[in-house]
């Protein structure tokens, strides 16, 4: 059973949400495969299955560009940024997920890691980006009231604002309970995540400043049943 949070001050929250990522990442050790169906070393994935849906050809065509992920995990996605030839900055609030990140990727030129929450790195750094993702990561555990103006804020005008979470459940939408089990106690740390449906995700990204919104469900791998949520738009302005 999940005991009714009490109210928590900022600090706290992050405290809490950092030790529930640290055990995410440390009951799912072992990151990504060595080569992929087609024999590639580094590759890039919306969904939660091997080898399926569009690559990174959703983050547009700008050469060199300059691209953050929120919530970048043991860096997979943003290493195949990196090896494009882009500055790949990666922010995630666990530090045993970046460390399996520094491990395997962190000799690769133009990655470049920050252990942050996504909301703090975004309101310190000078940088602005052509291009921010966020794969099943940040975007989908912060309340997209805070989330999405604080990515407007830092993105070029004109860049390309990508992320993929589960679709959600009919009916349950708004902030909702994700629970990670702990190895030796049965009661599970939970974290927050915010589920929408791709019109409501059109109308949240509009109402923030982006423009051309395309939300969409893709269908789920063979012989699965859960979809994903894959959602893309323009910050405006360029
Ligand atoms: C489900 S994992 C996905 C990791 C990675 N994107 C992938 O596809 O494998 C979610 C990741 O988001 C990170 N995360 C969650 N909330 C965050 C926040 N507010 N700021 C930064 N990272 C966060 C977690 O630490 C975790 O590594």
């Amino acid at each position: 059973m999940v005991r009714p949070a009490a109210p928590m001050d900022a600090t706290e929250e992050h405290v809490t949400d950092t030790m529930a990522w640290d055990t995410y990442a440390r009951r799912k050790p072992g990151g990504r495969r060595e080569k992929n169906a087609k024999g590639e070393t580094t590759w890039f994935n919306w969904t939660q299955y091997p080898d399926h849906g569009p690559g990174v050809e959703v983050l547009g065509d700008r050469a060199a560009a300059c691209v953050l992920e929120l919530g970048c995990g043991t860096g997979g996605n943003l290493a195949h940024v990196a090896t494009l030839g882009h500055r790949a900055v990666g922010v995630d609030v666990s530090p045993v997920q970046l460390n399996a990140a520094r491990e395997r990727w962190g000799d690769l030129p133009g990655l470049e890691l920050h252990q942050r929450g996504a909301l703090d790195f975004m309101s310190e750094t000078a940088e602005r980006f052509d291009a921010v993702y966020s794969v099943f990561g940040a975007i989908w555990f912060t309340d997209p009231g805070q989330m999405l103006p604080a990515i407007r804020r830092v993105m070029k005008p004109g860049g390309v604002l990508a992320f993929s979470q589960r679709p959600p459940v009919e009916g349950c939408y708004g902030c909702q309970a994700s629970y990670i089990n702990q190895a030796d106690d049965p009661n599970p740390l939970v974290v927050k995540r915010w589920d929408y449906t791709p019109d409501m995700w059109t109308a949240l990204l509009k109402e923030h400043g982006f423009r051309h919104p395309l939300v969409r469900e893709m269908a789920p791998a063979e012989g699965w049943k859960t979809g994903t949520l894959l959602a893309r738009a323009l910050a405006s302005g360029g």
